[in-house]
């Protein structure tokens, strides 16, 4: 993988503020955008902005063909069907979907359960709440050993035929745990639960294969792996996609409609109401096909090597604490860390002002999780296939004067 070449997709890297470059280490919240997947976005723009599906004309016929073959590159780069795959804003909105239409339909009742860890990002823990308050259904939590992998005796002591849903992260987006998900869906399925994967921080990290993750469902969004913002993706099995109610009601969806009642069109049109995210849908394309080329085997062992770097030398900085598997292999290109002598919020802002390091802090929209490890937040450094061992060391420079400056 040469990194000083894919760099130069992305002038963002060349920007300096006073004086400096920025060391990017944001990306579990949002990666940065290489000029192919801008490039394409511009060129629906310039060359073919149309509606899909609506029009007869040229520019609709060119813009529903791009929009269509946008589904199957998604679909493609996790060993999905076109008609397995249903356009969203974002992983929030991929799950909402699964939940609004799976509650609307009854299937979770008063006796029934929903399991999901304790470390789940919000997104993966609202909706599962509001359903199971909605409906009586009771939602448990599977606990977390101490060094941060999945407690496997708790699910097997938790699941049972009551489960009707078991709901998990692929990496958590705080601890970045690589979850053993083939495992716990071999576990739902035995139990007759649907097993839903939160993917957001593994699709664009690693080869994903949802068939041989056992996913029922999986979640993932275009901006954390090089696309534009606005669009995301929800997997759902074709057979269980078929026999779903739509989550959202409006045009687009529709194979015919009375005034008093309306039928729906195919998957995953039926999921897809309104005027879609087009251009969201071409950019997201573009990120794959820029992924693809440089390999999927290739991004994940670039994340582990400067994974597995920065977790050697943060290990050596007194008064740090890292809180994580401290092993690349069993984690994603994320380590959250926190200081005894310094709040998240204030080592954050003392990184940027410094060297203009980016990273994040506070509570991770995993506020259970993470409150419960620190009440005032831990901080988080996340990396991508642009980011390099001499960013680390800056990082890791800049940390060290600052905890030794408060220490
Ligand atoms: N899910 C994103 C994060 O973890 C926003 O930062």
């Amino acid at each position: 993988m040469n990194i000083a070449q894919i760099r130069k997709d992305f002038p963002i890297l060349e920007r300096e503020i006073d004086g400096k470059r920025v060391i990017y280490f944001d990306n579990a919240a949002t990666s940065l955008t290489p000029n192919q997947v801008t490039d394409s976005i511009c060129e629906y723009y310039h060359n073919y902005c149309a509606n899909v599906h609506r029009g007869l004309h040229k520019f609709s016929d060119e813009a529903s063909e791009k929009y269509e073959s946008a589904h199957r590159t998604v679909g493609k780069f996790v060993n999905a069907g076109k008609d397995e795959i249903v356009f969203t804003k974002n992983t929030s909105e991929s799950i909402n979907l699964v939940m609004y239409s799976l509650l609307e339909s009854g299937f979770f009742g008063k006796d029934d359960e929903i399991i999901i860890p304790v470390s789940e990002h919000h997104s993966n823990l609202i909706p599962w709440q509001f359903a199971a308050k909605k409906s009586g259904a009771e939602l448990k939590f599977v606990g977390m050993k101490n060094d941060f992998t999945l407690n496997m005796e708790d699910l097997q002591a938790k699941i049972s035929k009551k489960t009707k849903l078991v709901a998990i992260a692929h990496v958590s987006n705080t601890s970045a745990s690589l979850f053993p998900v083939a495992e716990v869906g071999k576990i739902a399925h035995e139990n007759g639960a649907l097993f839903l994967v939160d993917a957001a921080q593994s699709v664009p990290h690693m080869p994903v294969d949802v068939k041989k993750i056992g996913a029922d469902f999986a979640a993932f969004s275009a901006h954390k792996m090089l696309g534009p913002t606005g669009i995301g993706a929800l997997y759902g099995k074709n057979e269980l996609l078929e026999k779903m109610e739509p989550f959202n009601y409006g045009g687009g969806i529709i194979q015919s409609v009375k005034l008093d009642e309306s039928t729906w069109g195919k998957v995953p049109e039926k999921f897809e109401a309104g005027t879609p995210h087009v251009a969201g849908a071409v950019g997201f394309s573009a990120a794959i096909k820029y992924l693809e080329k440089i390999g999927m085997d290739n991004v994940r062992q670039h994340g582990k090597e400067v994974t597995k770097y920065a977790l050697e030398k943060m290990s050596e900085i007194k008064g740090l604490t890292l809180y994580c598997t401290k092993d690349a292999e069993k984690q994603g290109s994320i380590i959250l860390f926190g200081s005894s002598s310094l709040e998240a919020h204030d080592l954050a802002l003392a990184l940027d002002e410094a060297e203009n390091i980016a990273i994040r802090s506070g509570l991770h929209c995993a506020e259970p999780f993470i409150s419960a490890l620190n009440e005032d937040g831990l901080a988080r450094a996340s990396f991508y296939i642009y980011n390099t061992k001499e960013e680390v060391d800056i990082f890791i420079e800049t940390l060290g004067k600052i905890l030794s400056a408060f220490g």
